[in-house]
């Protein structure tokens, strides 16, 4: 087994749902230190316009439109990725949908959407680049599940909870194969996170009854969110496999 990229100056990265919130703060931060990253996201303009804020950096950024609800669009977007940098060393699955349709309610064009992009989407990305990492004995692969997935939905609806469910059954089993590899795989568990997919979803006024509840008392950041997506792509991370990371202000301690 190689040592693979041995800094993050080194490493490719592929980060999904790039062009706005926690995927573009993720990506940013990866960019800050040293990486060059795919933005990859359906609003390619969104993630060109992100990427374009990056410049200056320590290190590089391109946009890459793909639709991760279509596997020819995932294995294009990888192809692309390897193109613009080289073999891909980090993968972040972080692009997610989520509606909030009650239980009885939901027919099955959401339900089947809602699982295709937040978990079917992630189960091809991670096969689409997971030769190329066992190859080079190193890869960092982190997913971006909720807190929805440790334990229930605050806003999303069942198929959201289950799909975040299974993202976290997906990075174990996924991290159990892959570790002898060199290669981790773990989950990232936000709370209530300040993007415009909470600030669509949520009234003022229901937002301000969350945050009184929060014992932080306020909403995560996507930056916060970005720096511990970025230490666990680090090489100190490495003994970190298989994991669920709880980051929610103690919404949810478990
Ligand atoms: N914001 C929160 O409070 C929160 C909490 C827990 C988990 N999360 C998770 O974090 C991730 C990012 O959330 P966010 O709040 O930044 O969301 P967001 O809606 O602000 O951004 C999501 C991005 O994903 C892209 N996207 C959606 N469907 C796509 C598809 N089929 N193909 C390609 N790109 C697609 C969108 O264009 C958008 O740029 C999601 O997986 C979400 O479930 C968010």
């Amino acid at each position: 087994m190689t040592d693979g990229p041995t800094s993050q100056n080194e490493r490719v990265a592929i980060v999904t749902g790039a062009a706005r919130g926690i995927g573009a703060a993720i990506a940013e931060r990866l960019v800050g230190a040293g990486a060059s990253v795919v933005l990859a996201d359906r609003d390619v303009d969104g993630a060109r316009q992100t990427a374009a804020t990056m410049a200056g950096l320590a290190g590089q950024a391109c946009a890459v439109g793909v639709d991760l609800a279509d596997r020819s669009s995932i294995l294009g977007m990888v192809d692309q990725a390897q193109q613009a940098f080289g073999p891909v060393s980090i993968l972040v699955n972080n692009a997610g949908i989520m509606f909030r349709t009650r239980f009885g309610d939901i027919d099955l064009d959401e339900w089947n959407g809602t699982l295709q992009v937040n978990l079917t989407g992630p189960f091809l990305c991670t096969q689409a680049v997971m030769a190329g990492m066992k190859e080079a004995g190193f890869g960092r692969i982190v997913n971006i599940a909720s807190s929805a997935g440790r334990s229930v939905s605050t806003l999303g609806g069942a198929h959201y909870t289950a799909s975040k469910a299974g993202l976290l059954g997906l990075t174990r089993a996924v991290a159990k194969e892959m570790a002898p590899h060199g290669v981790t795989v773990n989950a990232v568990c936000p709370g209530l996170i300040d993007t415009q997919m909470a600030r669509d979803t949520t009234s003022a006024e229901e937002l301000q009854g969350f945050i009184e509840a929060f014992p932080a008392q306020r909403l995560g950041t996507p930056a916060e969110i970005g720096s511990l997506v970025v230490f666990l792509c680090s090489t100190e991370a490495g003994y970190i496999t298989g994991a669920s990371v709880d980051i929610n202000g103690g919404d949810l301690m478990m």
